[in-house]
Parts: C-alpha cells; structure tokens; sequence
C-alpha cells in the first residue's frame, strides 16, 4: 500500500514506519518536528516537513492507500496547563486531516489513541466498551479525534480504526543493528525518566502520589513494548475493506505499580535509582490496565515482548551511555 505517516518522526510513528517499510509498504512521513526527530525516520521512506494543519492538502493525493495519524502533543500534565494548544493540534489537526482524506478520496485510517481517556475506570481491565472520563485537555482532544472518526464513518463511508494504546515502552532492533526508540524533550513517561537517572542524566525520580487505592499507593499501569504496538498497526490495516469505525485496547493485561516499575528498572540497570515522593499530579488517574481480548479476537494480535523486564532492557539498550 502506498501510506502516510503523520509524526512519523515522532517515537511510535518511526517504529511503525520501520515496520510498515520492512512489510513492503511505501511509506510517506509527514511531521513539523515539534517534537520528532528527523534523523529518526528510516532513510527508505520519503519525509515532508510540515503541520498537518497547512500541509496535509497538498500531501495527501488521491493515489494514497491510507493514512496512519500518530501527530499530536502527548504531555498530559503541559495540557491542564495549555488546553488551546492540545485542542488546536490534537482535535482540529485530525478535522483538517479528515477533510483532505474526504478531498482526495483516501478512505483508510488509522489513529493513535490513548487510554488516558478512560480516567479512573469502572472496571479493571478495561474493555473498550467501559464509561470515558477523559481527566485532562490532552484526554479529551484525544476522545474529540476519536468522535469526528465516528462521524467521518457514518457520514462519509471512512474505514477508521482507533488503538488505545496503554504505557509504550522499549526499543525496535532493526536488522542493521540500529535501533528506533524513545526521545521526548521534555521526558514525562515514567519508565525513560528512571532510565535517565540511571545513565546520570538526572539525580533522582519523582513519583507523584503514594496515597492512591492500589496495594502500595502509587499508580497502576499496563505497559506495551513498542514492537508488539506497531504489530497491532499493519494487522489493523488488513482488515480495514468497508466503512466502519472500530476501537481496540492495547495493553498487556497486567498492571505494574510505579515502586513496581522502579524495581524492575533497577534490577535491569543494576542502579540503585533514588525516588523522592512528590504530590498528585491533577488528572493522573489510580489505574489503567487494559483488556486486549477483542485485539486479539478480531486482529489476531500476539504479543511477543510482555515481560516488563524484557521492555525496560530494550528501552536501556537504546538510551544507556
Ligand atoms: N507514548 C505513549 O505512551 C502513548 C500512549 C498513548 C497514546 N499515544 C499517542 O501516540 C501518538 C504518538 O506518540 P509518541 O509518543 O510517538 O509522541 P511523539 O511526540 O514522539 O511523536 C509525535 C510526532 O508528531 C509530530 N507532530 C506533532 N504535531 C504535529 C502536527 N500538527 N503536524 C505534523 N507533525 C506533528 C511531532 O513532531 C512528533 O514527531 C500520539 O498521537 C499520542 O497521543 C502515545
């Protein structure tokens, strides 16, 4: 298929560019670098610099096959602060992208979505029929994109599917050695940021609450290794045929507390990883641990690196010193 890539030079879009690349797919990147980085898109795909907002219609002819939408501001906590700037990119960059799919004819989607948009949830794991409580701007800009999807299908006959990805972590080995991974600046994800106190590029980890209602007060979370994520992508395209939007959870099923995630970090890195408690952060719910079954059941999904340790060993090989 011929495919483009928004934020394709982001984290998960270059994993994903690389394997959709190594299945023979032809593969266009669009990205502002606002956050990505150039180097990071595999050399076989073609790269566009520009905001999907002004360069989606001149990108986007009708000779695409399908669109994977990975473009957006990710940091939850910089939303409470700045709930413009998430809506403006996350919500209206996905209305403009709908509206050069609908010019161009290009009828196939898929969209990263996020499991933040559950908050604190009904039931754990977490079924993609659960109630949403986005917590914060970056949740609901996020649960915004996956509305204007539905309606594109009903209206305008999209195939779409959305994938609720739960925690990303870890690296892609490609086959020359190198390596795609993790590169946010600022970082705010838990599992790189203790790996940066491990390579010394910081003193200490800030964990925000230990009075939550989880066995040792500190969140829960369900960690997914990137690979196993970009699998979930060319598998979602193969059954994209008629119009339809659908939504699929991706997590592992098994929640890790954070004191959990910085032992784990500290056996592989074999640093001691100093903690310092810091308040709640507003927004952050208890728990989020997926339930992937209908991943499994309609994508025939099998994920292959579920061990915590094996994910946090991949995302040390690509960031250590
Ligand atoms: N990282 C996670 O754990 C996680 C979890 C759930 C969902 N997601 C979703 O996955 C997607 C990718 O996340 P990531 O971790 O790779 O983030 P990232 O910041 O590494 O990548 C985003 C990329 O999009 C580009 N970009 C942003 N806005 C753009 C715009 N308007 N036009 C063109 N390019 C633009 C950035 O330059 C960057 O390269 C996001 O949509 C995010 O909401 C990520």
């Amino acid at each position: 298929m011929r495919l483009l890539v928004t934020g394709g030079a982001g984290y998960i879009g270059s994993v994903v560019t690389a394997l959709l690349l190594d299945a023979g797919h032809d593969v266009t990147v669009l990205d502002d670098l606002s956050t990505g980085h150039q180097e990071a898109v595999p050399p076989a795909a073609a790269f566009v610099r520009g905001r999907v907002h002004e360069a989606i219609g001149d990108v986007l002819t009708p000779d695409f096959d399908g669109v994977l939408h990975f473009a957006a501001f990710i940091a939850a906590g910089e939303s409470v602060q700045k709930p413009e700037k998430y809506w403006d990119n996350n919500a209206v960059g996905t209305l403009k992208l709908l509206d050069a799919m609908r010019a161009a004819g290009v009828r196939r989607l898929v969209f990263s979505s996020t499991a933040n948009i559950y908050g604190d949830p009904d039931e754990v794991p977490i079924p993609e029929t659960a109630t949403v409580r986005p917590p914060n701007p970056y949740a609901t800009s996020k649960l915004a994109a996956d509305h204007a999807l539905t309606g594109e299908a009903i209206g305008h006959g999209l195939s779409a599917v959305s994938l609720r990805y739960f925690n990303v972590v870890g690296a892609l080995h490609r086959e020359d050695g190198s390596m795609i991974g993790e590169r946010h600046d600022p970082e705010t994800h838990l599992i790189p940021i203790a790996l940066q106190v491990a390579a010394g590029r910081r003193e200490k980890l800030q964990l925000f609450g230990d009075d939550y209602d989880t066995p040792d007060g500190t969140n829960i979370r369900d960690y997914i290794h990137v690979a196993d994520l970009g699998t979930a992508h060319l598998l979602a395209l193969g059954t994209m045929d008629g119009p339809g939007h659908r939504i699929y959870n991706l997590g592992n099923g098994t929640g890790f507390s954070n004191r959990q995630v910085v032992d784990v970090v500290r056996e592989v890195t074999g640093h001691p990883i100093p903690v310092e408690m810091a308040p709640r952060r507003p927004g952050d719910p208890a728990q989020l641990v997926a339930s992937s079954d209908k991943a499994k059941r309609e994508l025939g999904w099998r994920p292959q690196h579920v061990e915590l340790a094996t994910m946090v060993h991949d995302a040390w090989a690509f960031l250590r010193p």
